[in-house]
């Protein structure tokens, strides 16, 4: 079975890519610990890409979003007390997107309050879509990490960090869900993992790797062995990763066709462990992998290229990756609206 064509990862494709796909897909929003009881908070979901404006906030133990878009003249409201307010024709909205000020009108209508977009919570991760094709639930196979230890809550003193890569999204994504590369790009990494047995489940909209310790070294106990790592990709720009010392996520950020940060955070269950194993020295790791999928994404521009075969086992989960990823591109309006959400607009 060959691999997408490679015009996949150039600019000819990249706005049905943002469209079709990154607007419908969840992604990482805020950490829990950012959000402030009674207030809400502004947040960008993929800045300069999607770009959309929205509104954070706690109610009643859960968060909720709203679009921060005013329902009058589409300002992009402010947070402002426990609500937030328009600078441009003064209107008001509570902690729960309800409008209660418009001035110009005799009072607030219906369609005056702000338009929800679907939250979901994760540990300490909040994730937000604004027309998902997928239920969160479809995301994260929860019945297979159930042998994970708790996530742990306590944020890395270190706090976030990112980096840039010259390179399509997709390359760094489909580079994370294949461990074939391992010993050829991270010859450090290599030495912690038994090879031998690493594994690859693919399921739903994610992709679990697991990657098996070698004999003595730092571990969680899974179901079946002593596990150095385990790695989940939620579809498309999340990614997390399990060590014996806590929680790594990356947060996939595309900038454009051939650009991508990473954002990445630390949540540490066990300090004395962090700098042994496959997560000791992820920096390092990350580094390698941003220089080769910057190389692939030269190769890729080639007038020459043309797409390989995937690695039976190895590219079990690229492979389920494209086929969702085709899913999306292929049928756009059917599987928004079978997750009931409502349908677009028509335009003027
Ligand atoms: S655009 Fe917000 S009140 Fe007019
Ligand atoms: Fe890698």
């Amino acid at each position: 079975m060959t691999l997408p064509p490679l015009s996949l990862y150039g600019e000819a494709r990249w706005s049905e890519l943002v469209e079709r796909v990154l607007a419908r897909s969840w992604h990482v929003v805020a950490s829990i610990d950012e959000l402030p009881e009674e207030a809400l908070v502004a947040r960008t979901l993929l800045p300069g890409v999607l770009d959309e404006p929205l509104l954070l906030g706690r109610i009643d133990g859960g968060v909720r979003g709203w679009s921060a878009v005013c329902t009058h003249r589409a300002a992009v409201l402010e947070p402002h007390g426990e609500g937030a307010r328009c600078p441009y024709h003064g209107r008001r909205f509570t902690g729960a997107g309800r409008c209660v000020t418009a001035p110009g009108f005799e009072r607030p209508g219906e369609t005056d309050h702000l338009r929800p977009v679907s939250i979901a919570t994760l540990g300490p991760l909040v994730f937000a879509a604004i027309a998902p094709a997928m239920p969160f639930t479809a995301l994260f196979p929860e019945e297979r990490l159930a042998w994970l230890p708790a996530l742990p809550v306590l944020s890395d003193p270190l706090g976030e960090a990112s980096f840039e890569v010259d390179a399509h999204f997709l390359l760094y994504v489909e580079n994370y869900l294949e461990g074939l590369h391992v010993p050829f790009v991270h010859p450090g990494l290599s030495a912690a993992l038994d090879l031998g047995d690493y594994r690859v489940e693919p399921a739903g909209w994610s992709s679990l790797q697991l990657g098996v310790a070698r004999e003595g070294g730092p571990s969680l106990h899974g179901p079946d062995g002593a596990i150095a790592a385990a790695w989940v990709g939620l579809f498309c720009t999340t990614m997390l990763n399990h060590y014996p010392w806590g929680l790594s996520v990356n947060i996939v950020e595309p900038l454009g066709a051939g650009r991508t940060r990473i954002r990445y955070r630390r949540w540490v269950r066990d300090p004395a462990l962090l700098e042994q194993g496959a997560g000791g020295a992820l920096e390092q790791v990350e580094r390698e992998d941003g220089a080769i999928v910057a190389r692939v994404q030269r190769g890729a521009r080639s007038r020459l290229a043309r797409p390989g075969r995937y690695a039976p086992r190895w590219e079990d989960g690229l492979r389920h990756f494209h086929q969702r990823l085709a899913e999306l591109l292929e049928t756009p309006e059917k599987m928004v609206a079978s997750v009931g959400l409502e349908p677009t607009t028509p335009r003027l």
